[in-house]
């Protein structure tokens, strides 16, 4: 039986806010994803390997087994749907909120407001919810666009400083979730590798207590 423990990152944001974490407990990679073209790195603990995928594929990749852990942003599993993964940990990193945004004084007036976003599901609970009838628009990116040539009313995106919408003539109408990236295990892995995930799960508590204490102070 294999006893290395993988774990699915996505580049940028979310790599460089789990490193400090790992870094308290005593991983570090041997590589930098963002100048190595390498998608599985080394770290300094031989056991322990990196995999970097896209964002949206971190939940996929633990789900099925081919890493046992994950970081993934609470949009994405809530774009997943989390029941495939455990989800032990919130990690408090790469914070912001899923929104809907749109032109100041944007208003429905009777109409069936179009809703452009990449987070489809999200948005279809949350005006399901609401008992509103929209029409969904998936896209892929630069959601900001939509509502400026006339492609949609409003859109379903994320949000932290609020700058982008500021930069697009658009602002924040509607809180839909407080988003953040969670740490997700395989359900088997946690079987068959628990005491080595058990192990790592208390060290990254350790980590995210000790992170918010640094940034409250
Ligand atoms: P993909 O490559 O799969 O399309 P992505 O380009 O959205 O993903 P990132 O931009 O790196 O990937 O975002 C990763 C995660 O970081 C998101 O899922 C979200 O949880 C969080 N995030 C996104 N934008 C922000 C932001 N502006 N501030 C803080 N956290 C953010
Ligand atoms: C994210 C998100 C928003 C922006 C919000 O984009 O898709 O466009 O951040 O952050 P703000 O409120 O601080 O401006 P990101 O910068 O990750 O670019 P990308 O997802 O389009 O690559």
């Amino acid at each position: 039986m294999s006893k290395t423990l993988t774990i699915a990152l996505s580049k940028g944001r979310i790599f460089k806010d789990t490193l400090p974490l790992l870094k308290h407990a005593g991983i570090e990679p041997i590589d930098d994803p963002e100048t190595s073209r390498k998608l599985i790195l080394d770290t300094n603990v031989e056991h322990i390997k990196l995999v970097i995928v896209r964002a949206s594929d971190v939940p996929t990749y633990v789900e099925y087994g081919a890493a046992d852990l994950g970081v993934s942003g609470k949009d994405v599993l809530m774009e997943h749907g989390g029941e495939g993964v455990y989800e032990p940990l919130d990690l408090h990193i790469a914070k912001c909120k899923l929104m809907v945004a749109g032109r100041p004084g944007m208003t429905a007036a009777g109409s069936r407001l179009r809703i452009a976003t990449k987070f489809v599901k999200s948005a279809q609970r949350y005006y399901a919810e609401k008992g509103e009838q929209v029409e969904i628009i998936k896209l892929y990116g630069s959601m900001e666009l939509a509502p400026i040539v006339g492609l949609a009313d409003a859109i379903v995106d994320l949000v932290d400083t609020g700058n982008t919408l500021r930069a697009n003539g658009l602002e924040p109408l509607e809180h839909i979730a407080d988003v953040s990236s969670r740490l997700i295990v395989n359900k088997a892995s946690l079987k068959t590798k628990s005491g080595m995930i058990k192990a790592f799960i208390k060290q990254m508590t350790e980590a995210v207590e000790l992170n918010l204490l640094e940034s409250n102070k």
